[in-house]
């Protein structure tokens, strides 16, 4: 279910930190006060899976000088997030500092193709040819592999996007398994669900137990 603004209204005080209700309440637009409290709430349920114990209004989330989430409590130090909106929907995964991650959801659009082409390199146009998903759900997918990684680095899109560039895409059972030409110390996974697809780029030799994102297949 994508809940609308006001379902989420009487949940700031339940789920945000004071700074992150004084933050909230400044934001420029309704929208953006929905997609910072969905983002919130997801970051606070990924960091509770890993931190059951912890109150989520005792978890503070500031925003980085690059806009970057960054966990500040010391309720949870050693853990940082990752989030992503898109479309009324909003995920976001913890993770341990040691094992820094990127989180991106992307809503399936083909009216987003000649964008998202117009910004590849040579070599991930040909990757697209040969995915088995084509048009709008290939180019999606290709663009939050990148998103993913440029979450991870911090430096989001602000980097020449060739940089960024895929080298390898494949396919998994229901995962798309992604490297990287510049970063080889990273991999991207990726699944698609209905109308949007997830990618997670993290280290190369980290393990991420996907039982959650194997109930298609
Ligand atoms: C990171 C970026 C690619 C995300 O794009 P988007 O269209 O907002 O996409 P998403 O919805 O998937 O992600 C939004 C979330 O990304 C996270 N984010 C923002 N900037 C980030 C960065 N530099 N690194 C990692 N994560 C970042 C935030 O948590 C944000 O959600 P929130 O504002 O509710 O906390 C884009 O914001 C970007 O390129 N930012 C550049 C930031 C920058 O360099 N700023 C410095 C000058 S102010």
């Amino acid at each position: 279910m994508r809940p609308g603004l006001s379902e989420l209204e009487p949940q700031p005080d339940q789920f945000l930190s004071p700074s992150e209700t004084k933050h909230w309440e400044e934001l420029p637009s309704a929208k953006r006060q929905f997609s910072y409290l969905c983002g919130r709430i997801a970051a606070k349920n990924a960091l509770r899976r890993l931190l059951p114990a912890v109150d989520s209004k005792s978890i503070d989330i500031e925003q980085g000088v690059f806009t970057q989430p960054v966990v500040s409590s010391a309720t949870a130090h050693g853990l940082q997030v990752s989030i992503s909106h898109t479309e009324g929907i909003s995920g976001a995964i913890a993770f341990p500092e040691k094992h820094p991650m990127g989180l991106d959801l992307e809503t399936i659009c083909s009216g987003e193709d000649h964008t998202i082409r117009s910004q590849l390199t040579e070599k991930e146009i040909k990757q697209h040819r040969e995915l088995p998903y084509a048009g709008a759900v290939g180019y999606t997918l290709m663009w939050t592999i990148k998103e993913s990684l440029s979450k991870v680095l911090k430096c989001g899109l602000t980097t020449p996007l060739s940089v960024l560039e895929i080298d390898t895409i494949n396919c998994d059972g229901p995962v798309l398994i992604s490297t990287f030409s510049n970063f080889a110390q990273y991999k991207g996974l990726s699944v698609i669900l209905d109308d949007v697809v997830l990618s997670i780029v993290l280290p190369k030799q980290t393990d991420l137990k996907l039982e959650f994102l194997t109930l298609k297949s």
